[in-house]
């Protein structure tokens, strides 16, 4: 098969289109012929990426975000048949979708109907679940709470936004360009609020659940944000815990997990057009290294034929 590969750690200069190994899938495994795969830009500078287990996995296929169709099932795979279109989730230390086949455990797998385009699915996947489990799983956020969303229109925070407006969360979210206040308002922000490039304060407190959604060093603010035994939410890195102490909130790390409800929850909410997704440029796979390049806001998505 054809596959974008990286043969050495680094960045987008060591992603190679070339012919790759087709997998062959483990008895609790699934074998999906890509349609679509959706990249992360920081995944290349996730340890995951390069080792399994502290063991060196080069040469390495990027990208975990797919949809597809099931081309066959391991020996114990009973919820699949060859033909169904479907998306999810690989575990960020396997080899991903940025080929035109991928295998990758069942359990990562969803169905999602005729509906919903690969395009669309691809791009909702990560950032959906992500947001889901920050929301749900971590800060346990209630109606009428109050929320902080750092970046609220970028991948992530676009589906923290809605999601949170559809809890019944008072929702404040920071974009960086005025050009995105009226869409942010639109996911559900009742308040937006503008930095520009700046990694200063805009003076606000008081949050229940606050959120770093942007991807750059989470900046001392954000530490106050939260009310007294508020909590903070960091997408990118663990935080630092003696400024949650000095502040006295709650600071949590996390590594998103793929849970097949939420996928099939999603599919519907796509299908009946409940949610927006940010699908950004795409690009052919074999164009694949251009588009870790680009660095659009908004999913990239490469398109396999
Ligand atoms: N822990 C996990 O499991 C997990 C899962 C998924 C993602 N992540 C992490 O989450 C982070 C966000 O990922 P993403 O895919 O959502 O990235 P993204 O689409 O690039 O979103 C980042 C957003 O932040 C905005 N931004 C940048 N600087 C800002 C500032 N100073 N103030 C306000 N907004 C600012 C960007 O605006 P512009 O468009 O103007 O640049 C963009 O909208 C990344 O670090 C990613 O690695 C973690």
């Amino acid at each position: 098969m054809m596959a974008l590969r990286a043969h050495q750690r680094g960045g987008p200069e060591q992603l190679i289109y070339e012919e790759a190994p087709k997998p062959v899938p483990g008895p609790d495994e699934v074998l999906i012929a890509v349609r679509a795969a959706a990249i992360t830009l920081a995944e290349l500078t996730w340890p995951e990426t390069w080792t399994a287990e502290g063991v060196d996995r080069t040469p390495v296929i990027p990208s975990h975000e797919f949809a597809g169709v099931v081309a066959e099932g391991g020996a114990n795979v009973q919820e699949f048949v060859a033909g169904d279109s479907v998306f999810g989730l690989v575990p960020f230390d396997r080899d991903g979708a940025a080929a035109e086949f991928l295998t990758v455990p069942a359990a990562c797998v969803a169905k999602k109907g005729p509906l919903v385009p690969d395009v669309t699915a691809a791009a909702a996947v990560l950032p959906a679940l992500t947001a889901w489990e920050a929301l749900i799983d971590q800060a346990d956020l209630r109606p009428g709470q109050r929320i902080l969303i750092r970046g609220g229109a970028g991948a992530v925070g676009s589906f923290l936004t809605q999601f949170a407006k559809a809890m019944g969360a008072e929702v404040t979210a920071t974009v960086r360009s005025a050009s995105a206040v009226g869409r942010t308002k639109s996911l559900g922000a009742d308040h937006v609020i503008t930095t520009g490039h700046s990694l200063d304060i805009p003076r606000v407190s008081g949050f229940d659940v606050v959120v770093d959604a942007v991807g750059a060093d989470v900046p001392e603010w954000m530490y106050a944000a939260p009310r007294p035994g508020g909590h903070l939410i960091v997408l990118q890195e663990p935080p630092n815990q003696e400024l949650a102490a000095k502040y006295g909130v709650t600071a949590t790390f996390f590594i998103v997990r793929t849970r097949r409800d939420r996928l099939q929850q999603l599919a519907a909410r796509i299908a009946n057009d409940e949610v927006e997704v940010a699908a950004g440029l795409m690009f052919p796979l074999a164009s694949g290294r251009a588009a870790y390049e680009a660095k659009p806001s908004g999913k990239t998505v490469l398109t396999v034929e």
